[in-house]
């Protein structure tokens, strides 16, 4: 799609040339913003009981009288800010995507900020996406293809740069739901390490990739333990985008990219196994991060590591009770093969010590009790470093993929203790999610470090079943925060 903005007056949206209008209305028909012929309409659709200016109400016209633009959809917000705009455009493009409109122009009756823009690119991205790379009987692709964003001319140079970054977060998040929605037969390790070096040659990126005897030679215990009741073989990528001097200490993103999981020997219910599929969600977010991060050249390093394997139980599965010695070192007693992600992330977090990094992110669809904790809104976000805390917080506010700060105290640490090994890989039901975290913060000591786990954000469930691209929009935000 393409994104523009157009400097506007409100008197001249009468007058506007294209296939649809999208206005965004806050307050009453009496608002002075509106324009004087949408003014009259949109009072005649709110006695009528057709309209009311409540977020996510819609209004859609055919040939409006007194308007060159085809068509026409008011949409409701509650408030200026970019998170009530995004409301009203996603209901409004919600109306727009199955109607024939190519060319769609947005206008609101507020100062517009570069999160605005963000916003609206996001949001016409995510309208427009159709999964068919399974499926050739998909609904034919919305005919939208072009989206301009009017705006007065003091706030023009934020929306352009607003929707600059907007159309590489889209990117990234496409490219993170296509990869996560394919099921695991297509999705192997393999196809994940072949769609990275496909981003690394589109982009001028270096990627390594490891299989399973590079792996073994190093040490990676843990990860290989994993690995092993699968016939798919493991891969471990290694990516790196160079935007700054080669000594200056790069970001390192680490997400887990389990491409099912099924538990192994402790297998999981059959309900809603499929969803398992979704397990790279981690390392699809990374590398989508990694793509947005590749076009919008910060002036920064940054290193994306996906551990890569299946999680399946067979003759040679790992079983309860096995203990391996991570790359670390140290060595874990395998309690419960389903909490597999932190066993491949404590080894993709070990090996990111030699890139003496100024901070790591893993990033992983690790815990159902972090489901529990957090629902679907906020992903969950562990971390000792408060500085990094915050530009979390930031991050989350301007790219509206939001996040929440989870405890990472030491007492949490005790259900780790094993008398078979250094830790067990589990501890108890209760907080489950933090005792997840504490598992990863053993192997994290020499570097500042976050943890954001995205088990409930990652994809939604039910109708609605897909990959949501999250959180590309948070981590590249964070990523870019880095180079100032
Ligand atoms: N991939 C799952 C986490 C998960 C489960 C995400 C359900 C989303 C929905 C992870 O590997 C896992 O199985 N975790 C276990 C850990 C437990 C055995 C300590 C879990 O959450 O049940
Ligand atoms: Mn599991
Ligand atoms: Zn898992």
């Amino acid at each position: 799609m393409d994104f523009r903005h157009q400097i506007s007056a409100p008197e001249a949206l009468a007058g506007m040339d294209v296939d649809a209008l999208v206005l965004i209305v806050v307050g009453d028909s009496s608002d002075p913003a509106l324009d004087t012929a949408v003014a009259g309409l949109v009072a005649d659709a709110v006695k009528s009981g057709d309209f009311e200016f409540k977020s996510g109400r819609t209004l859609y016209l055919h040939r409006p009288a007194g308007l060159k633009a085809a068509r026409l959809v008011v949409a409701a917000a509650t408030a200026a800010t970019p998170k009530a705009f995004k409301k009203a455009v996603v209901a409004a493009l919600g109306q727009l995507k199955s109607l024939g409109a190519r060319h769609v122009a947005v206008s609101a009756p507020f100062a517009l900020t570069a999160d605005h823009a963000e916003a609206l690119a996001t949001a016409a991205a995510d309208a427009v996406y159709q999964y068919r790379h399974t499926k050739p009987s998909a609904a034919a692709d919305a005919a939208i293809d072009k989206l301009t964003l009017l705006c007065a001319k003091p706030d023009a140079k934020a929306v352009k740069q607003g929707m600059a970054r907007g159309q590489a977060v889209a990117a990234g998040v496409k490219l993170a739901r296509e990869l996560a929605n394919r099921p695991a037969n297509h999705c192997t390790p393999t196809m994940l390490a072949d769609h990275a070096k496909k981003l690394g040659k589109s982009h001028g990126l270096k990627v390594e990739v490891l299989d399973r005897k590079d792996v073994e030679k190093l040490g990676m215990g843990a990860f290989l333990a994993v690995a092993q009741g699968s016939d798919e073989p493991l891969r471990f990528i290694v990516a790196h985008y160079e935007g700054a001097d080669k000594d200056r200490p790069p970001v390192v993103l680490v997400g887990k990219g389990i491409t099912f999981d099924s538990g192994g020997i402790s297998i999981k219910p059959a309900a809603e196994m499929d969803e398992m599929k979704f397990d790279m969600g981690g390392a699809a977010s990374v590398l989508g991060t990694l793509r947005a991060v590749a076009e919008l050249k910060p002036k920064l390093n940054l290193v994306c590591i996906v551990p890569a394997c299946e999680n399946l139980p067979s003759g040679s599965a790992v079983k309860p009770g096995d203990v391996v010695t991570s790359l670390s070192g140290q060595t874990i007693e395998i309690l419960n093969t389903d909490a597999e992600g932190r066993l491949v992330l404590c080894d993709a977090l070990t090996y990111a010590e030699r890139f003496k990094p100024a901070l790591v992110v893993d990033v992983a669809t690790l815990t159902g009790a972090c489901v529990v904790a957090l629902g679907h809104h906020h992903s969950g976000l562990f971390t000792a470093d408060d500085a990094m805390a915050s530009q979390f917080q930031a991050a989350a506010q301007s790219s509206l993929d939001p996040c929440w700060r989870m405890p990472l105290d030491e007492e949490y640490d005790e259900g780790l203790k094993s008398n078979f090994a250094d830790m067990g890989n589990v501890g108890p039901r209760q907080g489950g999610a933090i005792t997840a975290a504490m598992f990863l913060r053993r192997y994290t000591g020499k570097y500042r470090w976050a943890h954001l786990d995205i088990a409930g954000t990652a994809w939604k469930s039910g109708v609605a079943k897909g990959a949501t691209g999250r959180p590309v929009g948070l981590l590249t935000h964070f990523v870019l925060a880095q180079a100032n």
